[in-house]
């Protein structure tokens, strides 16, 4: 099967360790941390003579010796204690570069799938989507088109909130308001501060909202036709936000809480016969000894209340088991907020002491941070309510499309328009997917509309620039070899080399964020090698050699961020 470099590469030095007597010793490959250690190390040598007793430059020697990267490298050497410094051969970077161009995935090998289920995105349908839910939506669909990408089948679930009390008001609501010839559900958080006002004000209006409730969950056929009313409108108002964000989460992905409703007293019942789940105070109870609290007890997991309503584990816990006996899903990644942490970790604890997951079936938090505002607090409005979705978008495309029009004041509008899309939301979407998500990020519309810096609008630039180099090319010979001479042509390709690594750090970590620094990277030698190596101005051969490496920069910017779900353009 094909390799990615680091791949290809690792499996090399594991076979010299292997030769040299240290079978199944780690390789560890990775970038060169300096370009005076050449261009990738292997620093498994240490580890391997650590554990034999050996002396590590000594069994570097030896290893090198049975090295054979003929044809890949132009130089190995043995640094310090026994690293081992690998300089790849330009030849080699430039029938890399070659190979790519040929091929409509770039050479980014197809890897033998697996299914994995991305639960991404899952507001609450009884408001609107609003900041918090940026985070796991965008997350959750790069995930899943990197995931793709690289060969996976991808099961994405959008595990909404559609399930509770909340709803027994919300529908009691609706038959008022529709009574009333006023059903403005274009605003959802209206709609529910006025449900609300109206449940904290009237005793009588509370009753049928608790009566609603208990019809809801009795399949009552006229409160549940509703509710389906209440819940198409939301679904509404978030496939709205997801179209302008690019998400291509559809009707089909959503599995919300409501759908394992009949399977919850199953759940339960099933949990109780394993002996897992015992009363406690009327309750139905987990104790799971893996998580002890201050006083060194076993933490409780409720599985079922007092008055025998479920709750949000329990409805995760039916999910887990829809996943993996219908979906049969080899990998669940779920796109959540990490302050729930500790509902993951023992929702999975649990779900494996049931019996409901096998070892052979992974299963990740892929937690992330809170949004910070300008002032380091979690981002608000100025009068301090959360911030709808659909507003931030907006604002992003005004801001888009003030900036747009101080660099372009004689293009046309529509033209204007078009592009402050495709610059506004990209800014949003890149600000999110390039930090470590696990960290919380502060907002900042100055940052992330930046032309310069690790930005949408930057790598949206830097490929409209090379765009703007082939329009003035009239004919050029498309099938040139590719020659490396230059140091900066040298080091765009190695750059171009490494796209299949990025890709599969990303589905390993689950962060989008190592192909943002990638292309960030990428775009970067680009601008390098476009101002030491003329292109227009070069002659014959080279000219086409260096327009190749342009089309391939072109190309891997294109892909990546398409990947990313950031849109590119031709002129900005
Ligand atoms: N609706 C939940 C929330 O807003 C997110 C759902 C995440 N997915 C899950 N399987 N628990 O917090």
């Amino acid at each position: 099967m094909k390799q990615t470099l680091i791949e290809l590469l690792d499996s090399r030095v594991r076979a010299a360790l292997d030769a040299a007597g240290c079978a199944g010793a780690p390789a560890v490959v990775a970038p060169a941390g300096r370009p005076e250690f050449g261009d990738y190390q292997a620093n498994g040598v240490m580890g391997a003579a650590k554990a034999r007793k050996m002396n590590p430059r000594a069994l570097a020697e030896q290893v090198i010796t049975h090295l054979d990267l003929a044809g890949i490298a132009s130089k190995v050497e043995i640094a310090g204690p026994g690293f081992i410094n690998i300089t790849l051969a330009p030849e080699y970077l430039a029938s890399l570069a070659t190979d790519a161009l040929a091929d409509a995935r770039l050479g980014v090998p197809q890897i033998a799938a697996q299914r994995v289920v991305i639960d991404y995105s899952g507001p609450n349908l009884a408001k609107e989507m609003h900041v918090g839910h940026l985070r796991s939506t965008i997350i959750g669909d790069a995930l899943a088109r990197v995931l793709r990408f690289l060969g996976h089948t991808v099961i994405a679930q959008n595990h909404v909130g559609d399930w509770g009390t909340q709803f027994g008001m919300l529908t009691a609501y609706l038959i008022e308001a529709e009574q009333g010839g006023d059903v403005a559900l274009s605003d959802l958080e209206d709609f529910y501060r006025r449900a609300k006002q109206r449940f904290d004000e009237d005793a009588a209006f509370a009753d049928t909202a608790r009566e609603y409730v208990v019809k809801l969950q009795g399949g009552d056929a006229q409160v549940n036709a509703l509710w389906r009313k209440f819940l198409d409108i939301s679904l509404h108002h978030c496939e709205a936000v997801y179209e302008r964000l690019g998400v291509a989460l559809r009707r089909e992905d959503v599995r919300g809480e409501s759908f394992y409703n009949d399977d919850l007293p199953v759940v339960v019942a099933d949990l109780q016969e394993k002996g897992l789940a015992v009363e406690s105070d009327g309750a139905q109870v987990v104790f799971l000894d893996e998580f002890k609290n201050k006083e060194g007890e076993a933490q409780a997991y409720i599985v079922r209340k007092q008055d025998g309503g479920y709750l949000y584990a329990t409805s995760d816990l039916a999910a887990i088991r829809y996943r993996i006996g219908t979906l049969h899903a080899d990998r669940i990644l779920y796109v959540v907020d990490a302050r729930q942490a500790l509902h993951f970790q023992q929702l999975f604890t649990l779900s494996r002491k049931a019996g409901f997951v096998s070892e052979a079936t992974k299963l990740e938090h892929v937690g992330f941070g809170v949004m910070l505002g300008d002032d380091g607090k979690p981002f608000k409005t100025r009068s301090g309510t959360t911030v709808k979705l659909v507003d931030l978008l907006q604002e992003a495309e005004e801001r888009a499309f003030a900036l747009v029009s101080e660099k372009n004041a004689e293009m046309a509008e529509a033209e204007r328009k078009t592009i402050s899309q495709a610059v506004g939301i990209g800014a949003v979407k890149y600000a999110d997917l390039s930090k470590n998500r696990s960290s919380d990020y502060v907002f900042s519309w100055d940052t992330m509309l930046s032309f310069e810096g690790n930005t949408a609008p930057y790598l949206q630039y830097a490929y409209t620039r090379i765009q703007s180099v082939f329009r003035k090319v009239d004919s050029w010979n498309e099938a040139a070899p590719i020659t490396l001479t230059e140091a900066a042509e040298r080091t765009l390709a190695l750059e171009l080399a490494r796209f299949s690594d990025a890709l599969n750090a990303v589905s390993r970590e689950t962060a989008p964020h190592f192909l943002c620094s990638y292309l960030y990277d990428l775009a970067t030698q680009f601008m390098r090698f476009y101002e030491a190596c003329p292109v227009l101005k070069s002659e014959g051969a080279l000219r086409d050699s260096r327009l190749r490496l342009c089309q391939l920069t072109a190309r891997t910017l294109k892909t990546g961020l398409d990947l990313l779900g950031i849109n590119i353009l031709e002129v900005m």
